[in-house]
């Protein structure tokens, strides 16, 4: 009987891509996926490490995985991904019943190490170069593939985990991403989104992440959309909005440009590379280019040495910006980077406040920027019939908000033109189909 695999996925867009590749390395090997983690020979977690909080997630999941190994002692479990560099010691130490431990660059091998005869099999070895590039995914249904174009990050910002986890940044070729894009396209799925730590540090010899887009608009025909995350705001320039603005609606009008804070003074001990004012003008110049551009952030509350002073300065460009949505995070501390250093001096009950305000304040906005949408037809992808209601269907606008509309004769994948009519919170309805 075939063996079974079962994959959980935690973190960012990247694991999710991760774990497609996965998939296909282990289909191809004969494996068949399993829903059920009790029906499974092999139970692997791809994990994140970007904040505490993610980690606990995962050991206290352990937890629950070694009862079910406890019940089938031949199981072997498997951690992959960002945690894997950071828990080998104590995994090793505390929770031995973990069989194989692979790091973000050790996937290709997964094969020979579920072979191994060793108690434990690990591979935690970083690469310098693109180590998946003549490999495909087993993409989960869907209409959107992910693409990974770049790994690894090279912008060491003080708080962030992510060099140490995923090591040096690497671009692969242009001609292996429009290989699988195309790939893709003939599988059926119509938008893709590129991957990458920060796609505009994206180089192959002389072609930029600009470039790059242009190729897959020009050279790739069937997809219906093309997005991508996240850009770097120090990254984000003239060329960039150019090619969205001769490819519309082609490439989506969605940015997502981490902010992280409002404050020069946190945003130098961040090394985030960009000033409030750096960061304004290029939110101008997007609007310029593209005036519908939906722009979303990440934003991080509380980094050492946070005075009140600094947090109204991120609220402030929250109001000048006007976010269409914002991700919003406590600082946490991580082991390996510059900020570990630093006094974790703003207290828990003062981050969650400034969260708390934060959030309340993105509401407003979020709300806001759904309004405007209403009496404007849009373009929008169809995706799914919805789940709740039967009568309904849901698709994405190119600023990437949801909408539902009255069940028609659509199919996921196609491009609609619908009159949006009313916002229930942060979904659009549309009512009113529009004729070409
Ligand atoms: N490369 C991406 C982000 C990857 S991590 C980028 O630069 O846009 C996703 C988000 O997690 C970051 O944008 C940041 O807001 C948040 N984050 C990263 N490290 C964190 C930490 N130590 N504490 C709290 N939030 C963190
Ligand atoms: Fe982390 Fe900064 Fe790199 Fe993003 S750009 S992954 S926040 S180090
Ligand atoms: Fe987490 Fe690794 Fe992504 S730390 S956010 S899974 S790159």
């Amino acid at each position: 009987m075939k063996k079974r695999f079962y994959i959980e996925t935690y973190g960012c867009q990247m694991n999710e891509y991760d774990s497609e590749l996965l998939s296909g390395i282990l289909i191809n090997a004969g494996y068949s996926f399993s829903a059920d983690p009790e029906e499974a020979d092999l139970i692997l977690l791809n994990t994140c490490s970007v904040r505490d909080h993610a980690e606990q997630k995962i050991h206290s999941r352990l937890g629950e995985l070694k009862q079910i190994k406890d019940r089938h002692p031949q199981l072997k479990i498997g951690l992959l991904g960002c945690m894997a560099q950071n828990v080998r010691d104590e995994i090793l130490t505390n929770k031995p019943y973990v069989d194989l431990i692979l790091g973000p660059d050790a996937y290709r091998n997964i094969l020979e190490h579920l072979q191994s005869t060793e108690k434990h099999a690990i591979d935690t070895k970083l690469s310098k170069y693109e180590v998946y590039e003549d490999l495909f995914p087993a993409r989960k249904s869907g209409i959107n593939a992910w693409i990974s174009i770049s790994r690894g990050c090279d912008k060491f910002c003080s708080y962030c985990i992510v060099p140490y986890t995923r090591g040096r940044e690497r671009s692969r070729k242009v001609s292996g991403i429009l290989t699988e894009a195309r790939k893709a396209v003939e599988q059926g799925f119509v938008e893709i989104t590129l991957l990458g730590q920060n796609v505009n540090s994206y180089r192959d010899d002389e072609k930029s992440f600009p470039d790059l887009l242009r190729a897959l608009a020009e050279k790739v025909s069937g997809i219906r959309r093309i997005r991508y995350i996240s850009p770097h705001p120090q990254d984000v320039d003239a060329a960039l909005m150019q090619v969205h603005a001769e490819y519309k609606p082609l490439i989506a009008n969605h940015i997502h440009l981490p902010l992280q804070s409002g404050s020069n003074s946190v945003l130098a001990a961040m090394n985030r590379s960009y000033t409030r004012e750096h960061y304004l003008k290029r939110v101008e110049m997007i609007r310029q280019y593209v005036p519908d551009m939906g722009i979303s952030t990440d934003i991080i509350v509380g980094f050492p040495g946070e005075g009140d002073r600094d947090f109204r300065d991120t609220l402030d460009i929250m109001r000048q910006v006007r976010y269409d949505s914002a991700f919003t995070f406590k600082y946490s501390p991580r082991p390996h980077t510059k900020a570990i250093k630093l006094q974790d001096d703003v207290s828990d009950t003062q981050k969650t406040e400034r969260l708390l305000e934060l959030i309340a304040l993105q509401k407003e906005h979020t709300l806001q920027r759904f309004r405007a949408m209403i009496g404007k037809e849009l373009d929008i992808l169809v995706e799914s019939g919805s789940k709740r209601r039967p009568e309904e269907m849901m698709g994405r606008t190119s600023c990437g908000k949801v909408v539902v509309f009255p069940k028609a004769n659509y199919l996921p994948g196609d491009l609609i033109r619908r009159r949006i009519t009313n916002a229930r919170g942060v979904t659009l309805i549309s009512r009113e189909n529009v004729e070409e």
